[in-house]
């Protein structure tokens, strides 16, 4: 895929400015907040950026690929689009640009279950490549049903989540009233007058709606009957009895997010799960838990031969993927990222985005004389 990269934009943060000029405050504070006092949120970042790189110039070079193998799959870059909920508010048709973007770049792209296009859809867009994230319903006729329609679509991961066993408590939302569609009171409705392009685009493509969940949601539901519907359905806490049923159930690989400790990496290894994400959920879960970087290290040390270890969780640009994989993730994923290119450029945002990533990592791969992407951990400074 031709790199494109719209120059007004060379980097996440210069999205981001854009993103919050161009979509409503709470759609922009649902995207961009953590949970808490967002201690974690900017941990994730800040530790992150605290690993260094030491380079070998004088070696000889024959060159750097970004080709990394993950799954038995040779993917383009080293790092794939994390799973994210209600894409459609942020941007209408985002989660379909960016599952479009992931495919013409050949890197992974992870459906929520609670986003905006459907599974048969995002597997047409990928051509069954997409992975799918399930958030564990109550009812095992409804968890068989969506896993059925995953493996009839060809996903090839399905990622399953620990880190939810509970909601982010996230004050911004409180504060937003934040629902699905948006709810239209006084403060809402003059931050959408303020964003003509995103309500144009909005009214364009319609309202959005969970699209995975819609077969099973009773219609015209009020939004209180919306809480209860989810609260009803999901039921976050995971365990060895959740797990077990969907490991048998599962031929394609399964891949347990959200894991920061050695003790959920080694029941993941004890109950046959093919991969892990070392993962907080990008700082909105647990404010008072380590950035995802720290428990990040050891994992990979300790189960990196038994398991895929990934990471996401404030990864911003080239250099930071870099230093995640020096740090021992295998590959990695980023949310945020992804959707501040969306919503900040639209129908462009995922090209330039995945663009702008690749180009970045390529000149740390040349700079540091890294030929694969195993290299970089060769280079770290300890
Ligand atoms: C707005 C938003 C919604 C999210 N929704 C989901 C979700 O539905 N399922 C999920 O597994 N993770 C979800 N996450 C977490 C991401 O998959 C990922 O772990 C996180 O964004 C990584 O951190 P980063 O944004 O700093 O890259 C969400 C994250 C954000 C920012």
């Amino acid at each position: 895929m031709e790199i494109k990269i719209d120059t007004r934009y060379p980097s996440i943060d210069d999205l981001r400015t854009r993103a919050q000029q161009k979509i409503p405050k709470f759609a922009f504070e649902y995207l961009d907040g953590g949970c808490n006092e967002d201690v974690n949120l900017h941990r994730n970042t800040s530790e992150l950026r605290e690993v260094q790189l030491k380079p070998n110039y004088l070696r000889d070079h024959h060159g750097s690929s970004l080709k990394t193998k993950l799954f038995g799959v040779e993917y383009d870059a080293p790092f794939g689009i994390s799973p994210v909920g209600l894409q459609g508010l942020m941007w209408p048709n985002s989660p379909e640009i960016l599952a479009k973007a992931a495919f013409d770049h050949n890197v992974p792209f992870i459906l929520s279950t609670v986003t905006t296009t459907s599974i048969e859809r995002a597997a047409e867009i990928t051509e069954g490549k997409s992975w799918f994230q399930l958030y564990h319903p109550t009812e095992n006729r409804l968890r068989d049903d969506i896993i059925k329609r995953a493996e009839a679509a060809e996903c090839p991961v399905l990622v399953i989540l620990c880190d939810v066993p509970t909601f982010g408590f996230r004050p911004r939302d409180v504060r937003n009233g934040l629902a699905m569609p948006p709810k239209l009171n006084l403060s809402n409705v003059l931050q959408v007058f303020g964003r003509p392009h995103w309500g144009l685009q909005t009214l364009k493509h319609g309202i959005p709606a969970f699209k995975v969940l819609e077969p099973y949601m009773p219609k015209g539901l009020d939004l209180n009957q919306l809480g209860k519907f989810m609260n009803d359905t999901f039921s976050g806490r995971l365990n060895e009895e959740k797990i077990k049923p969907i490991r048998d159930m599962w031929k394609g690989k399964l891949v347990l997010k959200g894991v920061a400790s050695d003790y959920d990496a080694e029941e993941a290894i004890r109950l046959g799960i093919d991969g892990i994400i070392v993962s907080n959920h990008g700082g909105r879960q647990l404010d008072a838990g380590q950035s995802s970087i720290k428990p990040l290290a050891t994992i990979a040390e300790k189960y990196g031969d038994q398991i895929e270890v990934m990471m996401d969780s404030g990864v911003r640009s080239g250099p930071d993927v870099a230093r995640a994989m020096a740090s021992g993730a295998k590959f990695t994923f980023m949310g945020r990222s992804f959707m501040y290119g969306v919503s900040a450029l639209g129908k462009n945002g995922g090209n330039h985005t995945i663009s702008l990533l690749k180009t970045e990592l390529q000149q740390v791969m040349e700079q540091l004389n890294c030929e694969k992407t195993s290299d970089f951990k060769n280079h770290l400074i300890r």
